[in-house]
């Protein structure tokens, strides 16, 4: 193992801004808007936000201390500190779940990848609502193209990950979460100001309960733990990564409020911009297709009089996807990296290729799933649904629960103590509403979850 020569971020913002570009991804602008969409609006916003800071800081935290605490990769980590146990299946179940994520989310990367060239080309220009369905459905089911795409982007997260954690990872970070910042409120700006936008504010801004139903909780969670990036172990390996001054409390904080507003904001993008356009919230123009589908023709129907803006809005918009994606492929690439490099004693660069070349192939199959495999069902699904399905459904639910299990009831709390107060030299006035929530709270809302996505209780 090579802990002696490990990296280390150089600075807490750079720390806040790696783990805020895992978290910040397609789950903020692309699920975020699908699920407020389908779950009632503002109402579901507000339970949103507190799954996010009651069940989400508490597990985010102990991802970090146990990173930090141990300096090694998240399978690592538990076999160091629970020797000799089956925890060790913890960590390898997030190296697995990385590695799964990160086949099928490089296929949806790639498409926002054509998107941004297609913007780009101006091939929206002069389109309507009849012509986007059939620009994405011959780009997904074409092979080469989207297969293309999958391994382009795949390749650049590679030349990311093999510069190391303070040149590749945090200096990426550094100057592309404060540009994604500006494109966000830029495109927030514009989207405000169309006619109609109040519609849109309202039902983003104006609850109403009555629309909040037993799934509508569930689906709050689920969204709360795919869009922290919580469950697998990536900012496990994050916290590895931090220095011993950092202060864990904090940077789960900030990590939380950043993910939590770029989510906002893309909802201050896209509804105000979609009731514009006409389109009914909770129909199937606000389903998976809103972004390749709805969205180039809600550009095209708001700003088409002006036709620089509207070429100007949609190469920004999937540009930012693009860079969002990208700082999010780059966390579970990582996962998977450090495990190998450090599990199996080889350098980074040979770690990385490995990873890079089985996850590209195990992505090949998600991205022809679309294609000349779209016959070829597991359980019913396609491939790609398949791996979506039992990846976000199934293992990081399972794994954020034994995280909070791990952190609550196996490990010493004087551990978990010294670990949050950085050994006394920090006053965390919360602490006991965290070990309360990771022993009680978490694991049993989690279990809720989990009975739901296996269909033990109807959806309300
Ligand atoms: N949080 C990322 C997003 O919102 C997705 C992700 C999930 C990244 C799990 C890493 C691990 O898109």
């Amino acid at each position: 193992m090579t802990n002696n020569t490990r990296e280390n971020f150089s600075s807490k913002l750079g720390a806040v801004l790696a783990a805020a570009g895992s978290a910040v991804g397609l789950g903020n602008i692309w699920r975020f808007p699908i699920e407020t969409g389908q779950n009632g609006g503002a109402a579901f916003i507000i339970i949103y936000i507190a799954c996010v800071f009651l069940l989400g800081i508490p597990i985010m935290m102990s991802e970090f201390f146990i990173g930090r605490h141990t300096h090694t990769n998240t399978a690592g980590a538990y076999r160091k500190l629970a020797p000799n146990t089956q925890w060790k299946w913890v960590g390898r179940l997030g190296v697995l779940s990385g590695f799964v994520i990160l086949s099928y989310y490089s296929v949806v990367a790639g498409w926002t990848a054509e998107y941004t060239r297609l913007a780009i080309c101006n091939a929206f220009d002069g389109k309507n609502a009849t012509d986007f369905p059939s620009i994405f459905n011959t780009f997904v089911s074409n092979p080469w193209k989207s297969v293309s795409w999958m391994f382009a982007f795949m390749i650049v997260t590679h030349i990311i990950v093999i510069r190391g954690v303070k040149g590749g990872i945090e200096k990426f970070s550094k100057i592309m979460m404060p540009a994604l910042f500006v494109i966000l409120i830029v495109l927030a700006v514009c989207s405000v100001m169309l006619p109609g936008a109040s519609k849109g504010l309202e039902f983003m801004l104006k609850p109403d309960f009555s629309k909040i139903t037993a799934s509508a909780w569930l689906s709050a969670m689920g969204q709360a733990f795919f869009s922290l990036s919580l469950g697998l172990g990536c900012l496990c390996t994050y916290g590895s990564y931090f220095r011993s001054d950092t202060n864990i409390g904090k940077t789960a904080l900030n990590v939380a409020i950043i993910d939590t507003f770029v989510a906002i904001m893309s909802g201050f993008i896209i509804f105000p911009a979609v009731f514009n356009a006409g389109y009914a919230i909770s129909s199937n123009d606000i389903g998976p297709s809103l972004l390749f589908i709805t969205m180039p023709n809600v550009f095209q129907q708001a700003f088409g009089s002006l036709p620089l803006l509207s070429y100007a809005v949609s190469v920004l918009f999937y540009f930012l996807l693009v860079v969002a994606a990208l700082t999010s492929t780059i966390s579970m690439h990582e996962v998977v990296t450090a495990y190998v490099s450090e599990e199996f004693a080889m350098s980074r660069r040979k770690a990385a290729a490995i990873v890079t070349i089985t996850c590209s192939a195990v992505g090949l199959l998600c991205a022809l799933s679309f294609g000349p495999f779209s016959e070829f069902k597991l359980l019913g699904m396609t491939i790609f649904d398949f791996f979506d399905y039992v990846s976000s459904n199934l293992m990081l639910p399972i794994g954020g629960m034994f995280i909070s299990l791990f952190a609550g009831w196996y490990l010493d709390k004087r551990l978990l103590r010294d670990e949050i107060t950085n050994h006394g030299t920090l006053r965390v006035p919360y602490l006991r509403m965290v070990i309360f929530i990771l022993r009680y709270l978490a694991p049993i809302a989690i279990a809720i979850i989990l009975l739901n996505q296996l269909g033990l209780f109807h959806r309300g």
